[in-house]
């Protein structure tokens, strides 16, 4: 029986687990085994793994999380541990690999199969939807309703009390969640990486409310956003194994600018990793059962290299390096449509 590896790698996200669930029931249809690899790379690093079995999978479908854990372990930052990666898929017996991640965890796969290690599949993972060469990536829509419902929530205590309310949202690069969740949460004014933070612009909102007798305002802003002139806000100035800087605190910073200017009483709301937790939608379980489902089709048929792909409403493969060569940012028709409800 050929074996089959799978890794989750990178930050989680709820879909992760219906995944690893599809993958292994259609794989044992078609004859393969399985062995789950411990947190990300660094599994293969350490030969660290895991039984994976029809029994392991079970009941998993609605758990958020990964029941293989995960790590944002890069094996080529540091010496030796390529070589490592290659020894243990050897010594673990595996036919295959499905590495389950975003840019950097496919990132790696993709260098990987160029530098000996060919029979590697990608499944495309994370909340911010930034992967280029799918339409959705799963998580994100769980993050999007768990955003949206927050929004909805402190609209009520935002208008009581007459106040300004930031809510921070995730979206390192790109600003998905903010745009998508903004819309839908009907917020007044929403900020993303992809375009400068304007202080005045967002002052004047306010303002403009506040003189149509709308006495409280909501503000959504992804934490990669960023001021004209100061940048972005880091938590920390130290780099990960991927080179990202921890952001978070654009909120904090953009309350404290609207209280001084507007003279309104700003409070701030930071969603955090509420927005990677709990249990994924229909949509992402889904999602993810189809892309489980696909890894396997590309095993069965020797298509390594590349990566299982939602585009329009086929699940379809593309190259690995093409998911990972750029990341796909928020398209600047929808923020308009945002922007629409500043006015
Ligand atoms: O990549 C997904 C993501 O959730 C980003 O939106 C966020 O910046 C980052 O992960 C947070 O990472 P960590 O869980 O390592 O703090």
């Amino acid at each position: 029986m050929q074996k089959v590896g799978i890794l989750t790698g990178g930050g989680d996200c709820p879909g992760l687990n219906p995944v690893i669930r599809a993958a292994v029931r259609k794989g044992i249809l078609e004859g393969y085994e399985f062995l789950g690899i411990k947190d990300g790379w660094k599994g293969l690093v350490e030969n660290s793994t895991i039984p994976l079995d029809i029994n392991s999978i079970s009941g998993i479908i609605n758990k958020g999380g990964t029941i293989l854990g995960t790590s944002r372990t890069n094996p080529y930052k540091k010496e030796g541990m390529v070589q490592k990666v290659v020894e243990n898929f050897k010594k673990m017996g595996l036919y295959a690999l499905i590495a389950i991640g975003g840019e950097d965890t496919l990132g790696v796969a993709s260098k990987l199969v160029s530098d000996g290690l060919p029979n590697i599949v990608g499944v495309p993972k994370t909340i911010d939807n930034d992967l280029s060469a799918t339409d959705y990536t799963f998580g994100f829509d769980t993050a999007l309703n768990i955003a949206t419902e927050a929004i909805d929530r402190l609209h009520s205590t935002a208008e009581s009390h007459h106040r300004v309310i930031v809510v921070e949202v995730m979206g390192r690069h790109a600003g998905w969640i903010a745009v998508e969740a903004g819309i839908a949460g009907g917020a007044d004014v929403t900020l993303i990486p992809e375009v400068a933070i304007d202080l005045e612009e967002v002052c004047n909102v306010i303002k403009k409310r506040h003189s149509r007798g709308k006495t409280f305002s909501i503000i959504v802003v992804a934490e990669g956003a960023q001021f004209k002139d100061k940048g972005a806000i880091l938590q920390e100035q130290e780099l990960d194994a991927f080179g990202h800087v921890r952001l978070g605190g654009i909120g904090e910073t953009l309350a404290g600018e609207i209280e001084k200017r507007t003279g309104c009483e700003t409070r701030v709301s930071v969603l955090g990793h509420l927005q990677r937790g709990g249990s994924p939608t229909a949509f992402d379980r889904v999602l993810g059962t189809r892309f489980g489902v696909k890894a396997i089709e590309l095993i069965k048929d020797k298509k390594f290299g590349r990566m299982a792909a939602l585009q329009g409403v086929k699940i379809l493969d593309v190259p690995l390096k093409d998911a990972v060569k750029e990341l796909k940012t928020v398209d600047l028709e929808l923020y308009e449509i945002a922007k629409i409800f500043s006015s």
